[in-house]
């Protein structure tokens, strides 16, 4: 994709003005997960070395336009400056004259934190005042906030038409293992989607039954599949009114030659609980105080082998309840394949969505998968097709090639 990077910036002594995204998770007022700091860290590294003043916009929660202090950047500073190696200063505003007296205190390399976006209902609105008081701080325009860019704000959307703009390493990266995962993906292409519910994921699962060569139909939303095929769920979690919906996705399925896998087996219990007694069942044996609450062995086995067929996967949601032991056996069991293929380059893995990545880093195996997206909602909406403003705002600043 030909977007304008940082490669071709002109940076020394510019004030480059970088949307990140730093909506981290926070567990009493401390990072408790920071990815999504260490994802701006190639960005800011390229920007100092040009020798430009790094000055980085970013949203925490949704403050709704209202300044909320627990919803404040600062808690930020401290861990950013130490993944970064560099002392981060931070204004109280993202805009105003304390935004204006930071920025021109900076000298080339400095990095500055700007207080959350958010705080100001013009961002949310995209509102082109408040993009212009944005874009008066700085010379370039970076979006390095792939995982923000499914919203058309202004630090997102707006200032790519304000400023010179261009696609950080982040945005790069999420980009083009984007493309390789669904744009133009080596084939045969499986998929992987899981998670509860059906009803979150019509979109996505329309749309990837037209795309890939297979689908593996996984966590509580097969049970939805699977009584529309006829099968008692017991006790399951299930959308029984959206059976028909189901159904019509089978049946684009067998359309668009699209291969769905769904489960062969799986694993109940009478309790949700922490080591409950568990069962494989076929999905025709269900008694009716049984919850399905995990794919069964010889459903992850398929799924394996059907990996070990592929060239490349695109995997969203848990397998089971991965939270709980010893439902996580099928997520697990399935990850570990996977990463294996993709150590031995077997495989091109790629995984996205909030959930999913709390799996592979509680099996541990994020390293070993080709690429794991930082993103949640907005990996989701790429999967179903949609068109990302963010990355599209920035597909009009597109070099001719
Ligand atoms: C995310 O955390 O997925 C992004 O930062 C988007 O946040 P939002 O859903 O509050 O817009």
């Amino acid at each position: 994709m030909a977007f304008k990077t940082l490669d071709e910036a002109e940076l020394s002594g510019k004030r480059a003005l970088v949307r990140v995204d730093f909506n981290v998770p926070m567990e009493d007022g401390r990072v408790s997960d920071d990815t999504r700091l260490r994802a701006a860290k190639p960005t800011v590294d390229k920007l100092r070395a040009g020798g430009a003043k790094v000055i980085l916009l970013a949203h925490f929660d949704r403050p709704k336009g209202k300044v909320v202090p627990s919803m404040s950047l600062g808690p930020i500073v401290e861990p950013l400056a130490k993944v970064l190696g560099v002392p981060v200063a931070f204004a109280p505003d993202c805009v105003g004259a304390k935004a204006r007296e930071a920025v021109n205190a900076m000298r080339p390399g400095d990095v500055l934190l700007l207080e959350n976006v958010r705080f100001h209902p013009g961002e949310e609105a995209n509102d082109k005042a408040f993009a212009n008081e944005l874009a008066a701080n700085g010379d370039l325009y970076v979006n390095d906030a792939f995982s923000a860019a499914h919203r058309a704000h202004a630090s997102t959307e707006g200032l790519a038409h304000l400023l010179p703009a261009y696609a950080g390493e982040q945005m790069r990266l999420e980009l083009d293992a984007l493309d390789r995962a669904l744009g133009n993906p080596e084939r045969p292409v499986l998929g992987i989607v899981g998670g509860s519910k059906v009803s979150t994921k019509l979109d996505l699962l329309s749309h990837l039954v037209t795309r890939l060569d297979k689908l593996a139909i996984g966590g509580g939303m097969a049970n939805t599949f699977l009584y529309a095929q006829g099968h008692d769920v017991g006790a399951s979690y299930c959308e029984k009114e959206l059976a028909e919906t189901a159904r019509e996705i089978i049946r684009l399925a067998g359309k668009n030659n699209c291969k769905l896998f769904l489960p062969l087996d799986v694993v109940v219990a009478e309790k949700m609980a922490p080591g409950a007694p568990a069962r494989v069942r076929d999905p025709g044996s269900i008694d009716d105080d049984e919850r399905i609450l995990d794919a069964g062995p010889e459903t992850v086995e398929r799924l394996c082998r059907a990996m070990g067929n592929s060239k490349t996967l695109v995997w969203n949601g848990p397998l089971g309840v991965f939270e709980i032991p010893p439902f996580d056996k099928g997520t697990m069991e399935a990850a570990r394949h996977a990463a294996k293929l993709a150590r031995e380059g077997k495989l091109v893995a790629v995984a996205g969505g909030g959930d999913t990545v709390a799996a592979l880093n509680a099996v541990g195996v994020v390293d070993d998968f080709t690429f794991v997206s930082t993103a949640g909602g907005a990996f989701l909406e790429w999967m179903e097709g949609k068109t990302l403003p963010g990355v599209a705002a920035l597909l009009d600043k597109r070099l001719p090639r």
